[in-house]
C-alpha cells in the first residue's frame, strides 16, 4: 500500500479539499467585502467528475479522511452529488465538511442520509448581535436550529469553530456561553487563533490575541488537556467531568504546531498545496481528465510531498500565497 509521507517523517492521512472559493458570508477577518472573483484567474472550479477521480486516487494513497471545504461548500448546486459519490464510490472511510452553517436547518437531514461522517460549523459568537456584526448575516438562530436537528438525528461528530478575536469574543462571558452550550451536548467547541493572511494584515495587528487567554480560563476552571489522535485536527482538546462536550484550542503560532501536521490541501481549482501558508501550489488537474490517469496522479502527489517544508514560517510574517482562507480552503 502506498502512503503519503514527507522527508521529515510526517504522514498525511488527511486531505482538506476545497470545492469552491465562493462564500456567501463576509466575515470581517476573511472576506470583509464579500467574495469577489480573483482577477485573471479564469479557471473553473473542479467538476464533480474531477473530484470523484481525485478521491479515488487519494484512497490509494492511504488517505482515510477528506474534509470538504470552501469558501462555503454548500453553495455548490452539486454539493450533495459530490458528497454522495465520495461516500459511495471512493473508499475513503471518513468524509467530513466545514461549513458556515447557513442552510443547516434545511439540509441537516440530507447530510445525515448522505452518510457525512463529521461536520465543523463556524460560530464566532453565541451572541446574536456579535455574530451578525462579524459575518454580515443575522443567521445564528437558523444554525442553532440545524444543530438541534443533527442531534435529534443522532449525528455524532459535531464541532464548532470560532476565531478568537481581541475585544470581540475573548472574554469570560463568551467563554461561559460556549461552555453552557456544550455542557450537556456531545459537541466540541474550539477557538482558532486568528491567522495573518495576504489580505488582512491591518485586521490581524488589531485583532490577534494569543489563545493563552482561553487556555488560562480552561486551566483555572479545571479542564484537563488530552493528547492528539492519528487523523485528528491540530486542536489541543480539554475535557471536564461536568461537561459532555470538549473544549479545544488551535494555536498555529505555537512553537511545535507543524510537527504534528498530518494534512494536505487541494484547492477548488485543483492545485495541490503542501501547506496552508506555502509558496508552492502545483496543479494536478491535468491528471483528473480521464480514469486511466490515476497511477500517474498518485505518483505525482507522492513526488510533490518531498517538497513539503518543515514549518509554515508564519511567525516570520510569511503568509505565502494565501490572500484569505476562502481561497485555499480554510
Ligand atoms: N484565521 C483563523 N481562522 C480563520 N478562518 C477563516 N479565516 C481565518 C483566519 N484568518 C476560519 C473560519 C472557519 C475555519 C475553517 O477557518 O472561520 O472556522
Amino acid at each position: 500500500m502506498k502512503t503519503l509521507s514527507d522527508t521529515f517523517g510526517r504522514k498525511f492521512p488527511y486531505i482538506r479539499l476545497s470545492i469552491t472559493d465562493v462564500c456567501n458570508y463576509s466575515c470581517t477577518y476573511c472576506l470583509p467585502q464579500g467574495y469577489k472573483k480573483t482577477p485573471g484567474d479564469t479557471r473553473s472550479f473542479m467538476s464533480a467528475q474531477e473530484i470523484s477521480r481525485l478521491a479515488k486516487a487519494l484512497s490509494e494513497l492511504g488517505v482515510c479522511k477528506i474534509r470538504l471545504t470552501g469558501g462555503e461548500p454548500t453553495v455548490r448546486k452539486d454539493f450533495f452529488d459530490i458528497l454522495k459519490d465520495m461516500k459511495q464510490n471512493s473508499n475513503i472511510p471518513k468524509v467530513t465538511m466545514t461549513t458556515n452553517g447557513y442552510r443547516l436547518d434545511k439540509i441537516a437531514e440530507q447530510l445525515c442520509e448522505a452518510g457525512l461522517d463529521g461536520i465543523n460549523i463556524s460560530i464566532d459568537s453565541l451572541n446574536r448581535e456579535t455574530f451578525k456584526k462579524l459575518t454580515g448575516h443575522d443567521r445564528l438562530d437558523e444554525i442553532l436550529e440545524g444543530i438541534k436537528t443533527l442531534q435529534k438525528l443522532n449525528f455524532k461528530n459535531i464541532k464548532i469553530n470560532a476565531v478568537l478575536l481581541k475585544g470581540i469574543n475573548d472574554n469570560q462571558e463568551e467563554f461561559k456561553k460556549f461552555g453552557n452550550f456544550i455542557k450537556d451536548k456531545n459537541i466540541d467547541f474550539r477557538f482558532i487563533e486568528l491567522m495573518q493572511t495576504g489580505d488582512n494584515l491591518e485586521y490581524f495587528k488589531k485583532n490577534h490575541v494569543s489563545s493563552k487567554i482561553f487556555k488560562d480560563f480552561l486551566e483555572k476552571n479545571n479542564w484537563i488537556p488530552q493528547t492528539y489522535g492519528k487523523d485528528a485536527g491540530p486542536s489541543l482538546n480539554f475535557i471536564h467531568q461536568e461537561f459532555k462536550g470538549k473544549f479545544g484550542l488551535i494555536a498555529p503560532y505555537s512553537k511545535d504546531f507543524c510537527q504534528t501536521c498530518n494534512r494536505l490541501r487541494i484547492t477548488s481549482r485543483g492545485d495541490l498545496r503542501l501547506c496552508l501558508f506555502g509558496n508552492t501550489g502545483i496543479s494536478i488537474r491535468h491528471l483528473l481528465q480521464d480514469d486511466t490517469q490515476k497511477d500517474e496522479l498518485v505518483d505525482l502527489i507522492i513526488k510533490q510531498l518531498h517538497l513539503k517544508k518543515e514549518s509554515h514560517y508564519l511567525e516570520l510574517g510569511d503568509t505565502g500565497i494565501t490572500p484569505n482562507l476562502s481561497s485555499t480552503g480554510g
